[in-house]
């Protein structure tokens, strides 16, 4: 029997080495990942590009054996081109490179915001979503139109994923501080006073970092913190969609990136698009954290609409932002 044609997509654009492999029909066959976890502090490039690297192989081999899927099967091989830290992107770009290669198959690249996005998008089955995307590096209120993802608002300072890994870290945890918090805001019962910083549709995050470290050193426990820190920075994001969807005059929003796990930003969201009469979409968690598998997808709609790049032209690009990169596969 001829298995499914696949796309194989790698992520590699910060702590995660992923590998997935989705059918035309958006079908998660296959999906290995390994995180870097760091001992201490945060991510270090070199560090975690070390780690993908040696990770890479066996992640491949067991991605197609778990899917059964033979190299022919696979029709394209997609990486995330960036945004993310160099060396990390670079190692995945040469696994992928060689892959396209080895297999005598097309390389697509992928934009990896826009891939957290379109993996909630298919997901929904909604047409045309208000996004959400809230990660690690990035913040981002992100709707469609004429030709691409356009920012509506986003964080001015740091992105919500970062900020929260950092304050755990400095609350004496360790990386990622995301989950550690939410788990720790469950015991959380006194809201503590935090700068609440919206301007328009975007927000910033670094003056809640200090009001919460100058909280900490004059007593406040980590649980009030954690609980007040959740309240104030979610909520931000909460009025930044609302208002992107009242501009926007949308009734439907998808939630994407790591942040997206979170149960009481997911409750909020939730709360206010339904308040309005709408609906909200976020994708199982081992499809809002960094993975090989949403790679796949943004890579078989680009390559559908024939995007492709030659081995020799496929740099990475650290910096490549939302709203530069055109998304051909939604022009109707
Ligand atoms: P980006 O998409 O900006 O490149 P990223 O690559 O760092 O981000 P993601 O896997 O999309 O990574 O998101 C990771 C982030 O999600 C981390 O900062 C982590 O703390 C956060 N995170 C994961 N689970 C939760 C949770 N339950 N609550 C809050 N934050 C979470
Ligand atoms: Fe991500």
């Amino acid at each position: 029997m001829v298995g499914s044609m696949v796309v194989l997509g790698i992520e590699s654009t910060a702590h995660t080495a992923s590998v997935g492999l989705v059918t035309e029909k958006a079908e998660v066959l296959g999906l290995a990942s390994d995180m870097y976890r760091p001992i201490k502090g945060g991510i270090h490039p070199r560090e975690a590009a070390n780690h993908h690297v040696e990770c890479f192989p066996g992640l491949v081999e067991r991605a197609l054996e778990s899917a059964g899927v033979r190299p022919a099967d696979v029709e394209a091989v997609a990486f995330a081109q960036g945004p993310g830290l160099g060396p990390c992107l670079r190692a995945g770009a040469t696994v992928a490179r060689m892959l396209a290669l080895a297999w005598d198959r097309p390389l697509v690249p992928v934009n990896h915001c826009i891939a957290h996005l379109e993996i909630g998008r298919v997901g929904s089955g909604m047409d045309d979503p208000l996004m959400l995307y809230a990660s690690g590096g990035n913040t981002q209120v992100v709707a469609y139109g004429r030709g691409r993802y356009r920012v509506l608002g986003e964080t001015l300072d740091i992105g919500i994923g970062n900020f929260l890994d950092k304050l755990w870290i400095e609350l004496g945890g360790t990386f990622p501080g995301g989950p550690a918090l939410e788990a720790e805001a469950k015991s959380g019962t006194t809201l503590l006073p935090l700068p609440y910083t919206v301007h328009g549709m975007d927000v910033a995050f670094s003056g809640i970092l200090t009001a919460a470290l100058a909280l900490s050193a004059r007593g406040a426990s980590r649980a009030d913190i954690a609980y007040s820190v959740e309240a104030t920075a979610y909520s931000m994001l909460t009025e930044i969609t609302e208002r992107a969807l009242a501009h926007r005059r949308r009734d439907t929003v998808v939630l994407g990136g790591g942040v997206a796990c979170n149960e009481r930003l997911r409750t909020m969201v939730r709360t206010m698009v339904e308040e309005r009469g709408g609906t909200m979409y976020v994708p199982p968690r081992s499809l809002c954290v960094d993975n090989g598998a949403m790679i796949a997808w943004n890579g078989w709609l680009a390559f559908r609409a024939g995007v492709t790049v030659a081995v020799e032209a496929s740099g990475i690009d650290p910096r490549q932002r939302t709203d530069l990169v055109a998304a051909p596969w939604r022009v109707v």
